[in-house]
């Protein structure tokens, strides 16, 4: 069994930063218009930076099997590290900061804010800006000293069949699920349309900052806070068989939601000082006094 001592530093963190996991999400998802990177270019293994993608996935793929899940569910839904105010929760997601890349903007509450901007410019109610403002939050988990392929990267469905509709699926053959036949038939441990409620997803900070977040907000921010990177499904519709009625209403939320995380960077940033006050009202308005991590 792999704890996180287990792992050498070299497979805690293969990204210079987990920005790039995002810009890499950007570059195969690229903004209705921009062209599209040709496939070579994708998987150019000439270039440095697509090799840490690579090997992040690599690491993801291998790991993220059934039993890690539940295990860090049983870790991590405890919620026994922290207990915080909210903002004091964004702050402290904001010391996350990586010497090793200097040339980034590593600063996470940019994204959140920039997010929460766009999503408010267009109008949407403002459980929605906040849920923006929110999104990103359970990236606290690399703050507990979480491998990097452990709190971002696409999320999947573990227990069944992995798809060959998510990234680098080629990299699933060292998962011990794959060979696993409890785990690689089409529904694996799942009924059909049993609903994603009772679907394993890969571990990482959606589906931590659901359970932070369930019974505080309405049902379509808590599905975009839960699924806003199972890219394999609101983008490729793998695993349709896995949903039921509500699931499908519901993923028309994350759908909405998914276009605000990728291309809201705004060429003038928003200045966190000046929004403070409208953020901490939306916080006060549907969140608890302070959360437990
Ligand atoms: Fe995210
Ligand atoms: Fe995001």
């Amino acid at each position: 069994m792999q704890n996180a001592a287990a792992f050498s530093k070299e497979e805690m963190n293969p990204l210079q930063s987990i920005e790039q996991w995002d810009e890499d999400v950007l570059d195969r998802y690229p903004e209705a218009g921009e062209p599209a990177k040709a496939k070579e270019s994708f998987r150019n293994y000439d270039n440095p930076g697509r090799d840490t993608v690579r090997e992040f996935y690599r690491l993801n793929h291998t790991y993220q099997s059934y039993d890690f899940v539940l295990r860090k569910e049983k870790e991590f839904l405890q919620f026994n590290r922290k207990e915080l105010r909210v903002w004091e929760a964004m702050e402290f997601l904001n010391t996350l900061v990586d010497d090793s890349d200097p040339d980034t903007d590593l600063d996470q509450l940019q994204h959140l804010l920039q997010t929460a901007e766009a999503i408010r410019a267009d109008g949407h109610p403002d459980w929605f800006v906040l849920t923006g403002f929110i999104h990103d939050m359970g990236k606290v988990l690399c703050l507990f000293g979480e491998p990097q392929w452990a709190v971002v990267g696409d999320t999947f469905p573990v227990g069944c069949k992995f798809s060959d509709k998510i990234v680098y699926p080629e990299f699933f053959k060292d998962n011990p699920d794959a060979s696993d036949e409890r785990y690689n038939s089409k529904f694996g441990v799942y009924q059909p349309g049993c609903g994603l409620r009772n679907v394993h997803l890969s571990w990482g900070h959606d589906e931590y900052l659901y359970q932070v977040m369930k019974g505080y907000l309405p049902d379509p921010a808590l599905y975009m806070i839960r699924y806003h990177s199972f890219y394999s499904q609101h983008r490729e519709h793998a695993y349709d068989h896995l949903m039921d009625d509500h699931d499908r209403e519901m993923f028309t939320w994350v759908d909405k939601f998914n276009p605000y995380d990728l291309y809201s960077k705004s060429p003038k940033p928003p200045v966190l000082k000046e929004l403070k006050p409208y953020y901490e009202g939306l916080i006060s308005k549907y969140l608890p006094e302070t959360i437990r991590l």
